[in-house]
């Protein structure tokens, strides 16, 4: 495994593997990694002959210059693990291999970044779109991989895939959890025990929606007030919001038909903020 740090560099690997006919995979990421970002690895190994790794914590995502800072930075510790799964490449810039000075272009996709989390993290996926579309023009690569929790980034990336032409797929790895159930997170780490026992009432919410749909519920407002009414009863968590939308475009649903529809909630326990959701109508 390699360690690169310079795009001229990662760029030109990454075209001679697609030259040569290899099938180039790819898992952004902002290190800190968990088992979460190792199933996206691990399912990269497997549909790509080559696996490219980045390791960049984006400034332009954080809207608070603090979470910035604090956002844990261990290249050895990710490094070890990625080598371990067979990683062959790590890209690891700094921020202004990605960032030129004078750098002054984003990316806004619209229409699908000011509700749920972009409610609450104004200007957070113009960040992330573009850092994922210089990531995606300097890498190229056949397919690049996400992780099902988060839902919104997914539709965000799926649609600027989309919208900008890259000839590339975009492959959703359902959402790891811990044993409790609760969904794998970087944040996972700052909740005291106590908290993260507590934590796992926004997945079994979400559980007990998706059980009411099972039975024949379809009214979108019914469904969310189940997930309300399960938060309240766990008096350390703060519900942010529950949306139930439709999974590509976001649009809020009413009643929910056939399309793949997303019940996606945000929750506060103490200063922590966490996010799941799960598909209605998954289709496969
Ligand atoms: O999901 C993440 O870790 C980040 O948002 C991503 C996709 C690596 C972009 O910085």
């Amino acid at each position: 495994m390699e360690i690169i740090n310079r795009r001229q560099r990662i760029f030109s690997i990454s075209r001679k593997f697609r030259r040569e006919d290899k099938k180039v995979g790819f898992v952004p990421t902002m290190g800190a990694l968990h088992a979460g970002h190792l199933k996206l690895v691990e399912e990269c190994r497997q549909r790509s002959d080559v696996t490219i790794v980045s390791i960049f914590v984006n400034p332009t995502q954080f809207n608070d210059k603090a979470d910035l800072e604090k956002y844990p930075r261990d290249l050895t510790q990710d490094a070890a693990m990625l080598a371990e799964l067979g990683v062959d490449y790590i890209y690891a810039p700094d921020v202004e291999e990605v960032y030129p000075p004078g750098f002054s272009t984003y990316v806004d996709v619209e229409g699908l970044t000011g509700l749920m989390e972009g409610a609450s993290r104004p200007g957070h996926f113009r960040g992330v779109a573009t850092v994922v579309t210089i990531l995606f023009n300097t890498i190229r690569p056949d397919i690049a991989f996400f992780g099902q929790k988060d839902a919104q980034q997914v539709a965000v990336i799926e649609r600027l895939t989309r919208d900008l032409g890259f000839e590339m797929e975009i492959a959703v790895v359902p959402t790891v959890r811990e044993p409790s159930g609760l969904a794998m997170s970087s944040r996972n780490e700052r909740l005291s025990d106590e908290e993260r026992a507590k934590a796992v009432v926004l997945y079994n919410s979400l559980r007990e929606a998706k059980r009411a749909f099972d039975k024949g519920q379809r009214n979108a407002a019914d469904l969310a007030q189940i997930v309300d009414n399960a938060i309240e009863e766990e008096p350390a968590a703060v519900l942010d919001y529950v949306s139930i939308v439709d999974r590509e475009t976001l649009q809020p649903v009413e009643k929910i038909g056939d399309n793949e529809t997303l019940i996606a909630a945000a929750i506060r326990i103490g200063d922590v903020r966490l996010i799941d959701n799960l598909i209605l109508n998954q289709k496969q």
